[in-house]
């Protein structure tokens, strides 16, 4: 059984889902991805998920096997990723393809593809070019988090790329790390704000009462600067889905 609550401001109108539990939530997740997945088999003989990385989905990953999906018509690719050997305990390709090791058939398409960071944004394009014959690639579902400082994918508040991540037609942006004193700490690799609006789907995950409220607080005042997760739901075309648990 879900509650739902209303946070609403100047970035619109945005119903959250309320979980008891953190299983509830993910299995709520795992459902939207489901569902995304099988329409767009049926319509496509494929299907495209971006995760995004950190702790929250992590379970989420865990439990994919779960649904009864063609997996090798599956391709599960990043929303944004630590620019780190993939073997380090920060990279997200490393917890990704852990937590999918079990799924026979998935294609798994990691944003690092090349130790140059920049040569590996180019390449990471061009590979999800390669999903649609080269055009800008269309995902299913799109599982987004978000940051307690607001931000999501790897778009952080007070860094110089909110200037440009959303007009850019690059569909993979390289962003420097700061001195230490802002996120990100890491480099990374993002997808910019047009390949993420080529999502059909989009399921924002978050838990706890403190993101909740830096929700609440971005779309009451959605600027790209200091609340990045607020100015992208503003632009955002289609229904989102946030789920959250306590
Ligand atoms: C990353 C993520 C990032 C994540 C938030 C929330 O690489 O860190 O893609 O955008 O969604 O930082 O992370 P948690 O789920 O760990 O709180």
């Amino acid at each position: 059984m879900t509650d739902t609550l209303i946070l609403e401001g100047t970035a619109g109108r945005f119903e959250v889902q309320v979980f008891a539990t953190a299983h509830e939530a993910e299995t709520a997740v795992l459902n939207l991805i489901g569902d995304a997945v099988a329409t767009a088999i049926t319509a496509e003989d494929k299907a495209v998920i971006c995760g995004a990385g950190g702790s929250t989905p992590k379970p989420v990953y865990e439990r994919l096997h779960t649904l009864d999906v063609a997996w090798d018509k599956v391709t599960l690719t990043q929303v944004d990723e630590r620019f780190v050997l993939v073997d380090d305990p920060s990279s997200n390709t490393r917890m990704m393809r852990e937590a999918t090791s079990g799924i026979e058939g998935l294609t798994f398409l990691s944003l690092i593809q090349d130790a140059d960071q920049a040569l590996s944004a180019e390449k990471a394009e061009a590979a999800l070019r390669a999903l649609n014959d080269g055009e800008a690639p269309v995902f299913d579902v799109t599982l987004l988090g978000m940051g307690g400082d607001k931000h999501y994918a790897s778009i952080f508040p007070q860094h110089p790329l909110n200037a440009s991540i959303y007009d850019t037609e690059t569909l993979v942006v390289p962003v420097a790390a700061t001195d230490g004193s802002l996120e990100p700490k890491l480099p990374r690799l993002t997808l910019s704000v047009n390949a993420l609006n080529r999502s059909r789907r989009i399921v924002l995950y978050i838990t706890g009462k403190a993101k909740l409220e830096a929700l609440r607080e971005a779309i009451a005042n959605p600027d790209k600067d200091t609340a990045p997760i607020g100015a992208f739901l503003k632009q955002l075309a289609q229904p989102v889905d946030i789920i959250w648990v306590a």
